[in-house]
């Protein structure tokens, strides 16, 4: 289905067949457009900047690349291709047709669940906004900008379901979603990983690998769903999402490759003198990668949920890639649940599988994030080095689940509290790590310039040379 670009809203809905929806978007989009100018990328709106829109939702037409004024953006409403005689895939509807329109009984349930993602969408262009003025180079400045529009559209995505299917109250939603602000004191973003400040590129890199990740996995939950116009929704959310992910592993792979280029030129891998020299060490890559890993894991909620159970049983959210399991239905299998028993030790829970979803869901996703840190440590090994990046335990700093507050160290072992307290800064990022990152924030903008903590990538955009000017800035 090909969008239409004529309509002051973007499509591949038939937007102008329904004249209320129509004209109730048309009242959101300059609220939106506002929020944007006023919460979007701090300065840069009348930067030219290379981006790719979406003209269709094929693998053809959906990254179309110009330049254009951000503000100018063509945010709209693009909904995978429906499956003839698709069926809901998991949980007591098994088998049966996917709804077009929700289902009374789901309703409220249904509401809450795409606020919550629609929450984080314009969260995270909010916690992202400073970073402009301290880009490493016009090419991560324009990677910035495209994963800012296109969370920009993730929030038109959800916005779009909001009023198409949930009337007035779906209205209110919208407009609170533009209310809301990612740390506003009175009004904050709704999960609390989204409300903290992206405040440097470090940490801008590890939010788009582990943070943008645990977006995938919720949007792959959800293209599962048996309400079929938020599983089309996120299907095509996912596409949009892969490149975000991207930014953030390549990121962290040519900060690592910058710090083994200056171990090899100082023949130290001391952090004292790697810092000196403008690099980041090894070690802080590790602290941030433990926290922004622990901060994501998080974001899946408690293992053993009766939310999540109920949201399988209805047929709202499945697990990423239903199909790949045998039972869709999970009525009597179970799940062992690892837990601190209070006294020091680990316990074993049996509990229903249905109740264990967002333990699964999260265990996917630690798989999924494994595959950037081989990726990091092939470039370690090949500069000849021993050392490696590593995944933290998952029951390390969990702040929710039975983990929660528990003293385990990144291997995964029960500590005493003291211990837990002490070695802090061996595993978490310091003031000082924080305060010495941000010192190496300087904006370099001469076209195929990079800040000395970053070595360049291994190719531009779109086949572009890496020197292209890919943010116009005058
Ligand atoms: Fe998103
Ligand atoms: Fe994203």
């Amino acid at each position: 289905m090909a969008i239409d670009y004529q309509e002051r809203i973007p499509n591949n809905v038939h937007l102008s067949e329904n004249r209320t929806l129509q004209r109730a978007l048309e009242q959101w989009q300059p609220h939106f457009l506002d929020w944007w100018k006023e919460l979007g990328p701090s300065d840069f709106q009348t930067a030219d900047v290379y981006l790719r829109t979406a003209t269709s939702v094929d693998a053809k037409g959906w990254a179309t690349y110009g330049t254009v004024k951000m503000p100018d953006y063509r945010w709209g409403i693009f909904l995978a291709d429906p499956q003839e005689g698709r069926t809901i895939g998991f949980g007591d509807e098994y088998g049966k047709p996917v709804w077009q329109q929700v289902p009374g009984e789901h309703r409220s349930t249904l509401r809450r669940l795409i606020v919550t993602q629609g929450d984080t969408e314009p969260a995270s262009v909010e916690q992202q906004r400073m970073l402009g003025h301290t880009c490493p180079s016009l090419y991560d400045l324009r990677n910035l900008f495209q994963v800012n529009v296109e969370e920009g559209r993730h929030l038109w995505a959800m916005v779009y379901l909001l009023h198409a299917y949930f009337g007035r109250d779906g209205r209110e939603e919208a407009e609170e979603l533009l209310h809301r602000h990612s740390g506003d004191r009175d009004h904050p973003r709704i999960l609390g990983t989204f409300n903290e400040p992206v405040t440097d590129w470090l940490s801008f890199f590890m939010f788009t690998y582990f943070t943008d990740r645990d977006g995938k996995f919720q949007l792959k939950s959800l293209a599962e769903s048996g309400f079929d116009p938020l599983a089309r929704t996120c299907q095509f959310m996912l596409t949009e999402e892969a490149h975000h992910m991207f930014v953030g592993e390549t990121g962290i792979g040519r900060v690592v490759k910058r710090t083994l280029e200056v171990m090899k030129e100082l023949g130290t891998d001391d952090p004292a003198s790697i810092r000196k020299a403008g690099a980041i060490d090894l070690p802080t890559v590790q602290r941030y990668l433990n926290f922004w890993f622990s901060s994501s894991l998080d974001l899946f909620g408690s293992e053993a949920s009766s939310n999540a159970a109920a949201y399988f049983a209805t047929g709202l959210k499945g697990r990423p890639d239903e199909a790949q399991y045998q039972d869709h239905v999970c009525k009597d299998a179970t799940f062992d649940l690892e837990e601190p028993d209070g006294k020091g030790g680990i316990e074993h829970e049996t509990i229903p599988l249905r109740n264990a979803m967002n333990e699964v869901v999260r265990t996917a996703y630690v798989k999924d994030c494994e595959i950037g840190v081989k990726r990091w440590n092939r470039i370690i090994q090949k500069a000849g080095h021993a050392a490696e990046l590593a995944l933290p335990s998952p029951h390390f700093r969990r702040s929710i689940g039975v983990w929660a507050g528990a003293p385990v160290d990144p291997q995964g072992k029960l500590v005493s509290r003291e211990e837990h307290e002490r070695r802090r800064a061996e595993w978490l990022p310091s003031e000082a790590d924080r305060a010495f990152v941000r010192s190496l924030m300087q904006k370099v903008t001469a076209p195929g310039k990079m800040a000395a903590w970053i070595a360049p990538p291994e190719r531009g955009i779109n086949n572009l040379p890496v020197d292209y000017e890919y943010v116009h800035l005058s």
